[in-house]
């Protein structure tokens, strides 16, 4: 059931969708399903071609209009241009879904300055400069709107190796719960997702390369024992940028079937003890009950 569409036929009809990041892995997930619930889409990246690409695969595949257009998010005039595309072709925009990430694995004693402001501008700066365009916008015409972000659990728990994404994702995610507060008055809806492993080339290359992704098995950290499916992701989205979310703001909403947690709770380790030797364990607390 977990790999199904989940929402009715029209639950995007009409919205216009802006996705950054839109031509691949989760972005691209995300932007067909909300084709096939009858939203309009803009995706935008900084390879024209891949978009392209993408942009007429969701197009055949889903029968849903969709404009490609190229920007890097660090650039804010080049953000503006996107929005002005937007309008152009479709007469409003109703959600913007941060979604544009940069990211590697590197102890951060071994990372140039640039490297670690590379990640930074494109997360973090580069979802202030969306939100802040798309706000600005939104709040001149008195529309109602909104924006998703997707962040990580680390953005709360913190993660060695990957701390420049940390710190960013940790900043978007302030940015989240602080905009819905301040923004909620304009009507516009702040959320976020924080998506625990959903294999993608652009992640898996990145952050688990040569024989890493066998050693470090994700479903292996999750209690579920599996990764994530990108519908499952994408159902979740949808809901939270449909007017059926209308009183979710400012929520960040884990979905990771239990992994952050697994690496929290201090005795979760013991699940490597096997069922046989907890009869004998038993026996040890009940005998220590009396001494
Ligand atoms: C150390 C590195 C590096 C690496 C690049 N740099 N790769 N340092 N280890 N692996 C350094 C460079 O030497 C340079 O510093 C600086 O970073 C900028 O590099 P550029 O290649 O010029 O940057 P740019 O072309 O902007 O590319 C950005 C990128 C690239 C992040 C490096 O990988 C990219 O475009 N990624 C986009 C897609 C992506 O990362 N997707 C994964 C998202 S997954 P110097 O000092 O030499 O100039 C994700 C999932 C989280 O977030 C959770 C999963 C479970
Ligand atoms: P992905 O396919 O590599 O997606 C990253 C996208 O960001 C690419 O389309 C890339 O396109 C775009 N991008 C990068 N730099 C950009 C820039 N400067 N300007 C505009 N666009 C830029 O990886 P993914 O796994 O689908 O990740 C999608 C999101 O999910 C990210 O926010 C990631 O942190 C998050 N996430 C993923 C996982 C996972 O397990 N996959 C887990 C937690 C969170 P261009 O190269 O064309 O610019």
């Amino acid at each position: 059931m977990f790999n199904q569409p989940m929402l009715r036929d029209d639950a995007l009809k009409g919205k216009t969708i802006v996705i950054t990041g839109g031509g691949t892995g989760l972005g691209k997930a995300m932007g067909t399903y909300f084709l096939k619930l009858g939203a309009n889409l803009v995706i935008t990246s900084r390879k024209a071609e891949v978009l392209k690409k993408t942009a007429s695969e969701m197009e055949k595949e889903t029968g849903g209009k969709v404009l490609a257009v190229s920007c890097d998010v660090r650039e804010y005039e080049q953000v503006e241009h996107v929005l002005a595309e937007a309008i152009k072709a479709f007469g409003r925009v109703d959600s913007l879904l941060n979604n544009a990430a940069g990211n590697f694995i590197s102890p951060t004693e071994r990372l140039s300055a640039n490297a670690f402001s590379t990640i930074i501008d494109i997360v973090l700066k580069g979802s202030v400069n969306c939100t802040l365009a798309f706000g600005k916008h939104w709040i001149k015409e008195k529309q109602s709107a909104s924006v998703l972000n997707i962040v990580t659990t680390y953005a709360f728990t913190g993660s060695a190796y990957v701390v420049p994404s940390a710190c960013a994702k940790g900043g978007v995610l302030a940015m989240t719960r602080s905009l819905a507060v301040e923004w909620g008055r304009y009507g516009i809806r702040t959320n976020a997702i924080a998506p625990g492993p959903f294999p993608t080339k652009g992640a898996w290359e990145r952050l688990l390369p040569g024989d890493l992704a066998e050693k470090f098995d994700f479903k292996n950290r999750v209690p579920l024992k599996r990764v994530g499916d990108h519908q499952e992701l994408a159902n979740l989205a949808a809901f939270l940028i449909s007017d059926f979310a209308g009183y979710i703001n400012g929520e960040v909403i884990t979905i990771d079937g239990g992994e952050w947690l697994q690496g929290a709770g201090q005795f979760n380790g013991l699940e490597a003890v096997p069922d046989e030797m907890w009869d004998a364990f038993e026996q040890m607390t009940r005998s220590a009950k009396g001494s």
